[in-house]
């Protein structure tokens, strides 16, 4: 099987994009000819956004870049990018927590690849390595101010979720 290795997947669930994973797919952007950012449907957790507002949300976040597409998958991540012919996924390593999880993520995924998916990983630039779609949604469940963490028309998705309108911004 022939395997595009100047393209790669981006794979997360993107609930909601922060300013981390928005400095991991510019950097990506620029490593490789084509990034598709999938956003995982996973049917075993209530997200805040669903599938189709996380795919528009990255569609606006990412609109600068040409070489960015917004995709989403659900079940194997394996046999999402042996469909597409992609044989590289990138993740971003925020700290060394990270690093035990996103390990046994990958060998997983090289041996149920058969070899056939990589994973390389971006260090989060450190200004966002605290960064995450979990604390995000903390802070703004209680109306905390977030714009340091995600552009904002994300913010205001996540306040309007919360039901704060426009009187908190
Ligand atoms: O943003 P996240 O939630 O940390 O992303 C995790 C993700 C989507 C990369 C990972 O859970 C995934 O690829 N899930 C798909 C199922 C899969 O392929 N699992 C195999 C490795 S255990």
């Amino acid at each position: 099987m022939v395997i595009n290795m100047k393209s790669a997947v981006y794979p997360g669930s993107f609930d909601p994009v922060t300013y981390g994973h928005l400095d991991i797919i510019r950097r990506s952007a620029e490593i490789f000819d084509e990034l598709t950012v999938s956003i995982l449907d996973n049917k075993m957790k209530t997200p805040l956004f669903s599938v189709e507002e996380r795919v528009k949300m990255l569609k606006e976040a990412t609109k600068e870049y040409p070489n960015v597409k917004v995709d989403s998958f659900s079940g194997l991540l394996v046999d999402y990018t042996r469909k597409n012919k992609i044989g590289v996924s990138i993740r971003g390593l925020r700290a060394i927590t990270d690093f035990e999880y996103e390990l046994q993520i990958a060998q997983t995924n090289r041996v149920l690849s058969d070899g056939h998916l990589d994973t390389m990983f971006l260090t989060t630039s450190l200004e966002y390595a605290y960064l995450s779609s979990s604390t995000v949604k903390e802070v703004a469940m209680f109306k905390g101010d977030i714009s340091k963490q995600v552009p904002d028309f994300v913010r205001d998705m996540i306040y309007e979720k919360y039901g704060h309108g426009n009187e908190s911004q």
